[in-house]
């Protein structure tokens, strides 16, 4: 990992960062409204539909919920549901007594309840196969006959550059203060996915104000020992290390904090860094959750044109 960024080689970011926002961007059609019969339209009726990935730990469930009393107090009168994208959490809280609704469960109920336009929110942190598969399914139900006239989709949280900036700045500003000789190494999921450049251009907006404040990711690149021998050459000695997810999940307790071999705080403390887990999710960090319903208004403004 090298930390001079040429000037070619920022180019080269900020325009991959650009193709990979534009290759996002396509808006849903939105069509005429359905007739919900003998030639009356049905009378308008507003949702907000929340979707995150979902966790299987019970007390990270209160950050999923802060994001949804923001969303609440955003819109007043509007009814907030709740969905969770993951079918592995939502079949293994179930054997819990769990049930949690998948986004097009809590689609077709909506649309059984008579709501005529849903502005769909994406909790997730890039716009992976999680988000791919919420406009894949808004689509499908806003094509649905006297299904819901219009739904619309909100942005995830590491979308286009400037949300990328202004992610970074929100993130800066919830973290712990930290000395010379310590940094903030974040958690991020990471995925196959080609959104997964996301986290690299979250490291430099991240640099460009601190650069003791690190991204490494569980599932892809950067990984842990991309960071290792960065956070050696800067002379950092202990890290705060943070969950970079709407939950502190099982990811955070298990993968970043756990007593394990491989866990990011063994694999440090292997290389002579000491760390310290902070065990608070984005939905948790009021001022970094609130992006998520900044973007949320935007889809609630889709649905008035
Ligand atoms: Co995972």
């Amino acid at each position: 990992m090298r930390f001079s960024v040429s000037s070619s080689t920022l180019r080269l970011l900020m325009s991959a960062c650009l193709a990979l926002a534009l290759s996002f961007a396509a808006p849903l059609a939105m069509p005429d409204a359905a007739q919900a019969g003998h030639g009356d339209k049905a009378p308008a009726k507003r949702g907000i539909l929340l979707v995150a990935f979902g966790t299987s730990v019970p007390e990270a469930v209160q950050a999923i919920d802060a994001i949804q009393e923001q969303a609440e107090e955003a819109f007043p009168g509007v009814p907030v549901r709740l969905a969770y994208s993951s079918k592995i959490i939502r079949d293994k809280i179930a054997k819990e007594g769990i049930v949690k609704k998948s986004p097009a469960q809590a689609l077709a109920d909506m649309a059984a309840e008579g709501f005529t336009q849903v502005a769909v929110q994406s909790l997730h942190a890039i716009p992976g196969r999680e988000y791919s598969d919420i406009t894949a399914t808004a689509a499908a139900f806003q094509a649905m006959p006297k299904g819901i006239r219009q739904v619309s989709v909100g942005r995830p949280l590491l979308y286009s550059f400037a949300d990328i900036a202004t992610a970074a700045d929100m993130v800066l500003k919830s973290l712990p203060a930290h000395k010379k000789g310590e940094g903030v190494l974040l958690m991020g999921h990471g995925t196959n996915h080609p959104a997964n450049a996301a986290y690299a251009a979250l490291q430099l907006a991240l640099w460009k104000h601190d650069k003791s404040v690190f991204i490494a990711t569980v599932e892809d690149t950067p990984g842990l020992g991309e960071v290792i021998p960065e956070l050696k050459r800067q002379g950092i000695r202990k890290v705060f290390l943070v969950p970079m997810m709407s939950v502190a999940g099982d990811h955070a307790l298990n993968d970043m904090a756990g007593k394990e071999s491989d866990s990011w705080a063994s694999r440090l403390t292997a290389a002579g860094i000491k760390s310290e887990p902070v065990l608070v999710g984005l939905g948790s960090r009021p001022a970094v959750a609130g992006l998520w319903i900044d973007h949320l208004r935007d889809a609630v403004k889709e649905l008035d044109k």
